[in-house]
């Protein structure tokens, strides 16, 4: 089963088995992982769901589109070169993800 690893900004990591065709930002909500806040619920247009994703799996991610990339520059903690939002990553068979969440979202 596909899993994602949360990793908080405190370093305590949470593992939730995931399921296949949720998004990422999905998959913590329904999990409670309260470092993700995702106001608009996946419609790309809050910016509560930023994540920093493990740099060794950013080529194996879904390229980001025009919109996503104009969203992160509205984050509450500054964007990174690992910077996703994660209503944006799709979780599929394979997927073992690994996430550290910002301090904040808002
Ligand atoms: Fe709002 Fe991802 S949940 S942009």
């Amino acid at each position: 089963m596909p899993q994602v690893t949360f990793t908080d900004s405190s370093g305590a990591e949470t593992v939730i088995a995931a399921n296949v065709g949720d998004s990422v930002m999905e998959t913590a909500v329904r999990n409670g992982i309260t470092g993700i806040v995702a106001e608009c619920g996946g419609s790309l247009s809050c910016a509560t769901c930023h994540v920093f994703v493990r740099e060794d799996q950013l080529a194996s991610l879904a390229p980001m589109e025009e919109m996503e990339d104009e969203m992160l520059w509205g984050t509450s903690v500054d964007r990174q070169d690992n910077s996703r939002l994660s209503c944006q990553l799709r979780i599929d068979e394979g997927s073992d993800l690994h996430v550290t969440l910002p301090e904040t979202q808002v």
